[in-house]
This record gives C-alpha cells, sequence and structure tokens, in this order.
C-alpha cells in the first residue's frame, strides 16, 4: 500500500518507491508539511523534519509556554493567514461576521483505492482502482461548521502526485471563498531555480528561468483563459540541476482560466509553492451542505533533470488525462484550408482541394472558419451555426459527402463561445454576449464572448453542434476561442455571486466539452484559442490534441515546440507545414525543414495541395509516408531535449520506443556558419548501449554507446569551400533520422 500512515504521530507517508510525500499532524491540530521529494525508506517517524526551533520573541505564536510554535516558521500543508503566519495563504473565507480567521483541525482521514474524479472539472483518472491510492484529509472548523478536505492521489507507475481539495458548509450561515488554492507546499530552501512557459499569441510556451529570490515570483492569468501568456505550469529545480540530471519539482493545474502559480521566499528562506485558481475577481459563496471543489494540480518529482520530469508528465497524461478512446489509436493527418483560402473558398474548390490532399496521402480534411452566416472576414456571423449557402449552396451534408467520398474524413471548425455583434444570434439575444449592464463592452477580434454561465445558452450551442455532427457524419472539430473576457458579469447570477463569474464560465465550456466528448466519443477534438492560448491539461482532458500556435514558422516552432514539450507529450501538440514565404514571420525556410519540425507532434498541412510544384507534391507524399511510420512513435516513444533553441543556433532532440529498437532524432540549425569545421554530431539519449542501430540514409550501422557518447554524425554541410561535397547549404537547414536496431 503505498500510502503508511503512522497512527501514533498521525503521519501520512505517500510512496511508490520513486516519489514521497510526508504530511503530519501538528500540535495545533493544523496540518504539517514533512517532505515532498526523491522516495525515502519507510521510517517509524519524521517529526524530526519539522524544525520548530526559533529565536524566541522574533515571531508571534500559538501557545504561551512555547515560543518555538509559531505558523510563521512551521512548514504548513495548507496554510491560512492571520493567525501568526503573514505569508500569502491557500485559503481565505469571508465570514457573516466580516471575519477572515478559521482553524481547520484534522478531525479524520481515509484511504481508498483508485481515484474518484472530480464532479464538475476535469481532472486525472485511473483505468484500474489498482493504479492508484487516494487519501482524503478532513479538517473542520468548529466555529465555522465547515468541513475541508484534502484530496491526494498517488500513481503506482509513475513519480506524480495529484492534489485537490474541498469545502462544505454544514452551518446555516453562508459564507464567501476568497482563495482556495488547490495545493500550498513549503520548501525548506529558496535555492531553487524556477521555469516557466510563458510568451504571447504567436510566440507562446517560451521557456524563461530565474533564481528564487525573497519576496514573492509569480505566474499567472486573469483573462478568463488560461492564456497564450503563462501557462499554468511552473517548476522549480536545485541550483546544479539540468536537462538531464538533478532534482525537479514540476506542477501543472488541470484547469483552462485565471489561475496563480506562485513562491513566496520568506525571511528564512522558506520558499511557499501556491497554485490554483487566481483569487482576483473569484469568490465562491456557500450556503448549508454546498460543496465547492478546487481544480486539481498534478506534482511530478524528477531526479533526472528537466527532461525527467517532462517524461513523468507526458507518460502520465498519456494514461491518466487523455481519454482513453484516444489512447491507443493513430489520429489522422489532416489539412486545413485556413492559410491556404482563409474566407475565399466554395464547394467545389474545397472538393478539388480534397481529392488532391487524399492523392498525397492525407486523411482528414478540415474546413476552418467561414463556412457559417455570411462570414467572409472575422466582422460577423459568430453564434450563427448554419452553412453559408452562397458558398455551399448544396449545404455541409453536401460537402461532407463528397470530401468522404474522396476517401478523407471530414472536419470543422466552431468557435462555440462567441457571438459576433453582427449576427442573427445577437439581433435575437443581445443579452447573450458577456457585458456589465450600462456599461460599453470592449471589443476582440471584433466579437463577443457568450455568458457560458447561463445553462439554456450552453444548451442552445449543444444543439446547434450536435446537430451538425450528426447531419455530416463529422470525424474532427476544431474548438476555436480567439479572445479573452472582459466586462465580466452575468445576467443570470445574482448580485453577491457575480465573483463567481470566471469560475462559473469555465464550468460551462466544460460542460459543452464533456456533454459532446460523452456523446461523441469518435469525434475527435483539437483545442484551439488563436492558436496556443488555452494550451493547457483542462483542455487535454477533452481535446487530446491542440493547435500550439497561429505561428507556423518552423524556426519559431522550435521554440514552441520544444517549450510545450516540457510539460505536455508529442502527441497533444497540433504542428503543421505550411506555405512560405510564412504567413506570420514572411520568412522562408525548406519544405524539408518545415515536415521535420511538424514531424514532433500530431502532423498536418496548412498549405493549398493544388499549389504545389511537382518537385514539392513528391516531398510531400514521402513526408506523408514517412509519418505514417513514425507516428507510432510520436504517439507512444519517450521524449528527450537534446540541444535547446534557447539556448542556441541548433535544435536537437529525439523520440525512442518504449522497448528502445526505434527512435527518430531531429536535428535543426537556424543560420548557417560559414568556415565551419567543427566536428558535426549529435549526441543521443535512452538508446541501447550494446545494440547495433541501423539509420536510414547512413551506410553503416552504430552501437548505441557510441551513438550516445559520440553522437551521430551529420551530414556535411556547405562551409565555403566544399561545394561539391556539401549535403546542406543555407541557412534553417534540418536533418531527421530514422533509427532502427539490426535484427
Ligand atoms: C485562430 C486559429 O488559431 C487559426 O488557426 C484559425 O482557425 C483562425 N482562428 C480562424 O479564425
Amino acid at each position: 500500500m503505498p500510502i503508511i500512515i503512522n497512527q501514533e504521530k498521525t503521519q501520512f507517508h505517500l510512496t511508490n518507491g520513486k516519489v514521497s510525500y510526508i504530511i503530519n499532524k501538528l500540535k495545533n491540530g493544523h496540518l504539517g508539511h514533512l517532505y515532498f521529494g526523491k522516495a525515502l525508506r519507510i521510517d517509524e517517524d519524521y517529526s524530526h523534519f519539522q524544525i520548530t526551533d526559533v529565536p524566541t520573541g522574533a515571531s508571534c505564536h500559538t501557545y504561551v509556554d512555547d515560543p518555538a510554535f509559531s505558523l510563521e516558521t512551521v512548514k504548513q500543508e495548507y496554510p491560512v493567514y492571520g493567525t501568526s503566519d503573514f505569508r500569502e495563504p491557500a485559503l481565505s473565507i469571508r465570514q457573516e461576521n466580516g471575519s477572515h480567521i478559521t482553524d481547520f483541525k484534522l478531525v479524520s482521514y481515509k484511504v481508498t483505492s483508485g481515484k474518484k474524479e472530480l464532479r464538475e472539472l476535469p481532472s486525472t483518472f485511473v483505468n484500474e482502482e489498482k493504479e492508484a491510492s487516494t487519501l482524503e484529509l478532513v479538517l473542520e472548523d468548529t466555529i465555522l461548521n465547515a468541513e475541508l478536505t484534502l484530496i491526494y492521489t498517488i500513481f503506482e507507475e509513475h513519480s506524480i502526485i495529484t492534489r485537490s481539495a474541498k469545502l462544505k458548509n454544514n452551518s446555516d450561515q453562508a459564507f464567501s471563498i476568497e482563495r482556495m488554492m488547490s495545493a500550498s507546499i513549503d520548501f525548506p530552501t529558496k535555492d531553487l531555480i524556477m521555469t516557466q512557459l510563458s510568451g504571447t499569441w504567436a510566440r507562446e510556451r517560451h521557456i524563461h528561468k530565474r533564481k528564487l529570490e525573497p519576496g514573492i515570483q509569480a505566474i499567472s492569468s486573469l483573462r478568463g483563459a488560461s492564456s497564450h501568456h503563462h501557462n499554468p505550469f511552473m517548476s522549480l529545480q536545485t541550483m546544479d540541476a539540468t536537462e538531464h540530471q538533478g532534482e525537479v519539482y514540476g506542477f501543472n493545474l488541470v484547469y483552462s482560466g485565471n489561475f496563480l502559480a506562485q513562491v513566496e521566499v520568506d525571511h528564512y528562506e522558506q520558499s511557499r509553492v501556491s497554485v490554483g485558481i487566481h483569487p482576483t475577481r473569484f469568490e465562491w459563496n456557500l450556503s448549508k451542505d454546498e460543496v465547492y471543489e478546487s481544480p486539481e494540480v498534478v506534482m511530478t518529482y524528477s531526479d533526472q533533470g528537466l527532461n525527467g520530469m517532462s517524461q513523468s508528465f507526458h507518460k502520465f497524461y498519456q494514461e491518466h488525462l487523455i481519454a482513453p478512446y484516444w489512447r491507443n489509436r493513430n489520429r489522422p493527418i489532416l489539412i486545413n484550408n485556413w492559410e491556404a483560402t482563409y474566407f475565399d473558398f466554395n464547394e467545389e474548390k474545397l472538393v478539388s482541394f480534397a481529392k488532391r490532399a487524399k492523392e498525397l496521402g492525407i486523411e482528414l480534411f478540415v474546413l476552418d472558419d467561414g463556412w457559417f452566416g455570411q462570414r467572409n472576414d472575422d466582422t460577423t456571423s459568430l453564434g450563427d451555426w448554419g452553412e453559408d449557402r452562397s458558398k455551399l449552396p448544396e449545404g455541409l451534408e453536401s460537402l461532407s459527402a463528397k470530401v468522404r467520398e474522396t476517401g478523407l474524413e471530414f472536419g470543422l471548425w466552431f468557435e462555440p463561445e462567441m457571438v459576433s455583434p453582427n449576427s442573427e444570434l445577437n439581433r435575437e439575444y443581445p443579452d447573450w454576449a458577456i457585458g456589465t449592464p450600462g456599461r460599453e463592452r470592449s471589443y476582440g477580434r471584433n466579437q463577443f464572448v457568450l455568458d457560458f454561465t447561463r445553462k439554456e445558452i450552453v444548451d442552445y450551442i449543444y444543439e446547434k453542434m450536435s446537430d451538425i455532427i450528426e447531419r455530416t457524419q463529422l470525424s474532427y472539430i476544431k474548438w476555436d476561442m480567439n479572445r479573452n473576457i472582459t466586462e465580466a458579469y452575468s445576467r443570470g447570477l445574482a448580485v453577491h455571486q457575480q465573483d463567481e463569474f470566471f469560475h462559473r464560465y469555465l464550468l460551462g465550456v466544460y460542460d459543452l466539452y464533456k456533454r459532446l466528448t460523452t456523446n461523441y466519443p469518435h469525434v475527435l477534438f483539437e483545442s484551439c484559442a488563436g492558436g496556443g492560448g488555452r494550451f493547457d491539461p483542462g483542455m487535454f482532458r477533452y481535446a487530446p490534441q491542440a493547435w500550439a500556435s497561429d505561428d507556423t514558422d518552423a524556426m519559431e516552432r522550435l521554440k514552441i515546440q520544444y517549450g510545450s514539450s516540457l510539460v505536455y507529450p508529442l502527441y497533444s501538440i497540433g504542428s503543421h507545414v505550411s506555405a512560405v514565404p510564412n504567413h506570420q514571420t514572411l520568412r522562408s525556410t525548406p519544405l524539408e525543414t518545415r515536415a521535420n519540425v511538424a514531424y514532433f507532434g500530431t502532423f498536418g498541412y496548412e498549405l493549398n495541395p493544388q499549389e504545389l510544384s511537382q518537385e514539392e507534391e513528391d516531398m510531400v507524399k514521402a513526408q506523408i509516408s514517412n509519418y505514417k511510420t513514425y507516428r507510432h512513435l510520436i504517439r507512444t516513444g519517450e521524449f528527450y531535449r537534446l540541444q535547446s533553441p534557447f539556448e542556441s543556433n541548433e535544435t536537437a532532440w529525439m523520440v525512442v520506443s518504449q522497448d528502445r529498437s526505434e527512435a527518430l532524432v531531429g536535428w535543426y540549425k537556424v543560420l548557417a556558419t560559414p568556415n565551419n569545421r567543427k566536428e558535426q554530431t549529435v549526441r543521443l539519449k535512452g538508446l541501447i548501449e550494446n545494440a547495433s542501430y541501423q539509420i536510414e540514409g547512413l551506410n553503416r550501422p552504430y552501437y548505441g554507446d557510441e551513438l550516445m557518447n559520440r553522437g551521430i554524425p551529420l551530414t556535411t554541410e556547405f562551409n565555403g569551400v566544399n561545394a561539391s561535397k556539401a549535403e546542406r547549404g543555407g541557412d534553417f537547414q534540418s536533418n531527421v533520422y530514422y533509427l532502427k536496431i539490426e535484427k
């Protein structure tokens, strides 16, 4: 049993041989945090992990005769503010008398096999009960008459612990939750480096690192979406940790809205990690018998650097987050018409586009924005989910049938949460768009956001989408979301509930996703928010893949995909080959390089297949056939980052099959370097040392130890004198190597 309880000392040790997490009951009945890290042997007692001797008189303390017991210094599991701890709390509750003081004491606990999913929020799950054990710690505040449950799950096969919290009001007096973190952990040191994934539209999830300093360091979103700007992920690593060595702690919030991930370093150099819904514009009113549940945090510990952390997240999400229907299925190679046509298409054009795509080996045709209402640009028709007969005179059924006759599956774009001011929907229901009565609304891409806190609106959109799914025998939906929420207010909520708005909005989004994916499990959803503006585990629970960025430039994509891979599995990263000059950067990169980057994701095309030259067509056919050979590796393999685009002109990464018999390596160089006589190799990872690997395109086999210690030899680069021998030349060069063990 991976949860060991010392009843006498009231200590709880979650361990599975990979990770240990230890909690105890403090002298005052609150919960103390003793340890999170590499698995420890089972010891009788870990009380000595809590050091309580502080300089007498330096802190406020709980007991008159014990100045050493101070909440200011003791490591806690779910701290509150105002009773001698002056740091940012996990929980804050405003009571009817205006007080915020609470006193939750441990009253009971329960260990069960398996794990329950959260009621209304996306969360990780077990496939069989034996895969995990769950500890519930129940605390009570007897004055408030409320029950707080902290829920921890440890998984047998993963260096992962999940956490969430639940609060129930048992009294007749209502109260308001003002802040309720999903996890809080007090680390005993500040000697840690924080890594975050930050950026903006078209530059999502770039890696940023900083050394912890006294005070608060945080990332957050207040946009109503997890955002392009900061991903709901944070890691802390020891000062000596690197990509492949050393200790790393990762935190990822399973939530798609406003969040906060912060570390507060105090005056004794302890670091408090807090992860959860952002307390700004958050409040939740609880009346008698009502329960509020926080989102879940996935926490991982790695002693093999950042790459070890990533492999833990990847494997865990493949098995315990992404819908089981898609786990063992290859997903179709798609072509999307967006960058090829934008709003300018008709049935004839699309069908000939699809026929051509089929000849290339593509498997799914996706019709993007512009098929509904009278949408010839982005100023109109969102919400009018009926086909535009001027473009599709015979309707969507006819288009879908014709596409499917070519042998391709049919997919469609929706932006379910939005309404254009200029739309039938807005004219009929002008109060469905979010806005504060009596005030102007701000614009974003000429559109407003529908009030998804209101069930009748979610129901209406569900009916529209399910009708189209059935009419067109849809295989795929790209669910877009192109603006953030402003003037947040719902006409469906009481005055005192207006700060529940942002969370209730997300509950509406999840409800729609859940209904659609439950009733149409075979429809593949790809989430999108103006590219990667909602690229988070909350979305991945329903949509196994997400459009990583509107930036399809291969060089930009190196950073975006490399950054995304810190947390998210390759097979969740939507990546396409697009035309050049690239529409976001106007850069022209070789077609080979564009595919070599896109292979390390879900793979597809975003260009007009009718505009390819004969040479390009042959290349595209070969690329598609290659991906069909590789894609089981992308879906199930282990990913290794080898060289970072954030640190040099070159990038390298690879994916290795679980049995180490096959691998795919990608190597990329942004700018050519003149007079370069450097021995060019890339050192690989994860192979079997004494196995001999055949590498496609190279004329001799290599042993695993040679490839890992000396490296794979790169093809010769043009360096100013060797034009006749060079296999590569110019900027934006790349190579992909497919390795297979020799029988
Ligand atoms: C933003 C998406 O990220 C694009 O791929 C495309 O679908 C457009 N929206 C359509 O409006």
